[in-house]
């Protein structure tokens, strides 16, 4: 049986994964064995540790930007004995932090990582096959189609809630956050003058960057509820290794071809 490649490109690794799926071909005649198991390398560490990184960081802005959407009960005793805003918004503050200086790195990775670290930041639009793939994972998720469609980096169909569900709120949730935030460092602060002016002024002021910034939250909220049950779901019925290879970087293929 063939590895039949699906993503954007033929790279290096796609290369390397049906020689051996190839190879295991003829241990597969040998053997008589059911399942095929192949193992490719696709996700470098920086990529790896971005991830976790990312994913921890995001957990702590939604809780802590919950709390500062919808505050916690007045506490007895002077607000300054207590202090819980403050130490809500400083962790909030420093995550935020945390998740921009992140997403530069990340960024210059999609540069001089391999070629699933460029995976995140487009859509083959312009790709039938892609579309074909997409249609057969819409298929596979609702439990209509037997089989799933094997890939080396992201699947298809993830690649469009990962751009549209996570990428571009994400950006927003940075943009707007740095503007919130300049408020506070005052008007000839650069980050002000550079950042936050133009783009509260874009929204005709920060009310409305406050509702889409606590909006974006729960764009993102969705996005990692679905995320999550994809991956679990695909470790355990899918053809390929997924949240291992969040962690190691390599993929291993097993079972059928859909
Ligand atoms: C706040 C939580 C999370 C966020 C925002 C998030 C976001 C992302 C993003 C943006 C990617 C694409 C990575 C890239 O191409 O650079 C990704 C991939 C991935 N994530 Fe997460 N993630 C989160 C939590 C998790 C958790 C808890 C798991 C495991 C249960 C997980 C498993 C995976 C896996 C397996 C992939 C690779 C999928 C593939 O190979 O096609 N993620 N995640
Ligand atoms: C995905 C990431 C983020 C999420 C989910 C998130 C979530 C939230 C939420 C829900 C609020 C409350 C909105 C309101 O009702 O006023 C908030 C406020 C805020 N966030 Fe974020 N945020 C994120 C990223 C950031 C970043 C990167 C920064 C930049 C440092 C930031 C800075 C702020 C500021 C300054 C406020 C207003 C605080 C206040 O008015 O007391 N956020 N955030």
């Amino acid at each position: 049986m063939a590895n039949r490649d699906n993503t954007a490109s033929l790279s290096e690794a796609d290369e390397l994964a049906r020689a051996r799926a190839t190879m295991f071909d003829v241990v597969q005649e040998k053997t008589d064995a059911q399942e095929m198991q192949v193992a490719v390398f696709v996700y470098e560490a920086p990529l790896r540790i971005w991830h976790w990184f990312n994913a921890a960081m995001i957990v702590v802005l939604c809780v802590t930007g919950y709390f500062i959407g919808l505050a916690p009960r007045t506490v007895a005793g002077e607000a300054s004995d207590n202090y819980i805003m403050g130490y809500i918004r400083f962790v909030h503050f420093a995550a935020g932090q945390g998740l921009c200086y992140a997403f530069l790195g990340r960024i210059i990775f999609a540069f001089t990582g391999n070629h699933f670290a460029r995976e995140l930041f487009y859509i083959p639009f312009w790709r039938k096959d892609y579309w074909d793939n997409v249609w057969a994972m819409v298929k596979w998720y609702s439990f209509s189609a037997s089989n799933a469609r094997r890939f080396v980096g992201h699947n298809a169909l993830a690649r469009i809630g990962m751009f549209f569900m996570y990428l571009i709120p994400s950006i927003y949730a940075m943009l707007s956050g740095l503007s919130l935030y300049s408020e506070g460092l005052g008007m000839d602060h650069w980050l002000s003058v550079g950042l936050g002016q133009p783009f509260i002024n874009l929204h005709g002021g920060s009310l409305l960057v406050h509702a889409l910034h606590r909006f974006t939250m729960w764009i993102i909220i969705s996005f990692v509820m679905v995320h999550i049950y994809v991956a679990v779901r695909e470790e355990i019925m899918g053809p390929q290794s997924m949240i291992s290879t969040m962690v190691s970087g390599w993929r291993m293929f097993k079972g059928k071809q859909g």
